[in-house]
Order: C-alpha cells, then sequence, then structure tokens
C-alpha cells in the first residue's frame, strides 16, 4: 500500500534577484512498511523534502499524497489532525519544550489526542524506558545531555505509534552505542508494527540499516536503491 506519494515537487526560495530551487522534480513513492533514508550532502534538500512530505512546508509546485490525502487540498486544521493522528517528527535540532520536563514532552503529542490518563502515563514511562531515559523523566531539556535530549525527542516522536515516522539526522548527537540503541528500536517498531520511517541523514551508522537509500543532490534525486 502506497502510504506517502509525491508528484513533481519544486520548491524554490527567492534570494533576492535570484532563486534557489531546493527540490526539482521529486517523485517518489513510499510503501507502507518501508524504512529508508534521503542521503545527500548538506544542502541538498533532505530536510526541506521530509517536512514538506510532514505537512509542516508547501512545495511551490507538485503534490504531496499521505494516506490517500493530497496535503494542498487540506485545511491547516486538517493538516494539522493528519500529522497529530498518523505522523511522529524527529528534528535535527529536536525541538523540545524547555519549560517542560522530559516526561512532559514525550506526554504532549498523546494530549492531543483522545487517551485515558491511566494509558497515557504508561505508554510515555514505556517509551522514556524504551530509550534508556527513564530516570531523566523529571529532568527538564537544559539538564539533559545533547544524546539525552534527542533519545527524548525520539521517544516524544514514537509514543503514539504512529503510521510514518520523519527523522531528520535522529543521531547527529548520540555516540555509536546509542545510536545503536536507537535504530535497533526503530528497526523493532518496524518490523513489529509496520511503522513506515524516513530518514534524512548522512550518518553511515543510520544509512548502513535502510533497506532503501535515495541519494539526493542539489535538490533532485539521483539515485533510488532497494538494499538488500
Ligand atoms: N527558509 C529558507 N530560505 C532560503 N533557502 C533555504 C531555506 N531553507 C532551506 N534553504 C536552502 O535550501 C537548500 C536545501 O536545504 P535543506 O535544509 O533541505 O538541506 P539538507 O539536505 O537538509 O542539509 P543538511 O544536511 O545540512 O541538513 C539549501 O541550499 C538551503 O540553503
Ligand atoms: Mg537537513
Amino acid at each position: 500500500m502506497v502510504l506517502v506519494k509525491t508528484r513533481n515537487l519544486l520548491k524554490c526560495y527567492p534570494m533576492g534577484l535570484r532563486t534557489l530551487t531546493a527540490l526539482r522534480k521529486i517523485n517518489l513513492e513510499f510503501q507502507r512498511g518501508e524504512f529508508c533514508g534521503l542521503i545527500g550532502p548538506s544542502g541538498s534538500g533532505k530536510t526541506t523534502l521530509l517536512n514538506i512530505i510532514g505537512s509542516l512546508d508547501v512545495p511551490s509546485q507538485g503534490s504531496v499524497t499521505v494516506l490517500d490525502k493530497k496535503i494542498e487540498e487540506l485545511s491547516h486544521v486538517e493538516a494539522a489532525r493528519l500529522r497529530r493522528n498518523h505522523i511522529g517528527f524527529i528534528f535535527q535540532t529536536y525541538n523540545l519544550l524547555p519549560l517542560y520536563t522530559a516526561y512532559e514532552n514525550v506526554e504532549f503529542p498523546l494530549l492531543l489526542i483522545d487517551m485515558p490518563e491511566a494509558k497515557r502515563k504508561k505508554k510515555v514511562m514505556d517509551a522514556l524506558d524504551w530509550l534508556g531515559i527513564a530516570d531523566k523523566a523529571e529532568s527538564r531539556p537544559a539538564q539533559l545531555s545533547g544524546g539525552e535530549s534527542q533519545r527524548v525527542a525520539v521517544a516524544r516522536a514514537i509514543v503514539k505509534l504512529p503510521d510514518l515516522v520523519l527523522a531528520d539526522e535522529p543521531t547527529a548527537n548520540l555516540d555509536a552505542e546509542n545510536s545503536f540503541n536507537i535504530l535497533e528500536m526503530m528497526v523493532k517498531l518496524n518490523q513489529e508494527l509496520n511503522t513506515t520511517f524516513i530518514f534524512a541523514t548522512h550518518d553511515e551508522k543510520v544509512i548502513r540499516y535502510l533497506r532503501r537509500k535515495i541519494h539526493l543532490v542539489d535538490g533532485q534525486v539521483v539515485k533510488d536503491e532497494i538494499v538488500n
């Protein structure tokens, strides 16, 4: 089943008299259950594409379909509902809420969907546990290391068991052991719950795990390979 489809995506930024083309002619399909990544040098358009797929950004031209919904036809409220119910985000720069504890950050997406308190509490603690940071539940982001912050961000992205996880450089601030643990947990989610993962990364540790590699150069797909 096709989960995400892009048609002729173009993203341009006006830069004074010139135009910077961040993405051009992106035609991709992602099936449910894929574990794949956008890879390419800095500035090649990975984050831009991930944000457009997640409806956090809009293309200059072209269309994106997620779970049979055309993003460009959705209202802000409908797009927010799609994100809230189906998509988990892990950002390059964590985006944790600074005044909230680790527990509260992970709990946040569950407060947006209807869930009884006891179940919510268990889910949050399970997610923190999976990522080995249950002992940091009461810490605020400023009291966490970069790696711990990223693990909180990963817990927040997966706590509601979304259909699709968009992960932008999720291991950028993690050591080898933490990267390994997070990736193993993501593989487990992928295999057991068929959660779809789309990464943006240039980390070899992540790339080794990918079953499909989409290479971007200057905003274009130059290679799309399935790895066995
Ligand atoms: N808001 C913006 N205004 C102007 N140009 C932008 C904007 N956002 C991104 N760009 C440009 O678009 C191009 C693609 O950026 P993007 O962040 O998608 O790259 P990336 O592949 O994620 O890079 P990195 O590996 O460094 O994260 C870059 O040339 C960048 O400078
Ligand atoms: Mg990026």
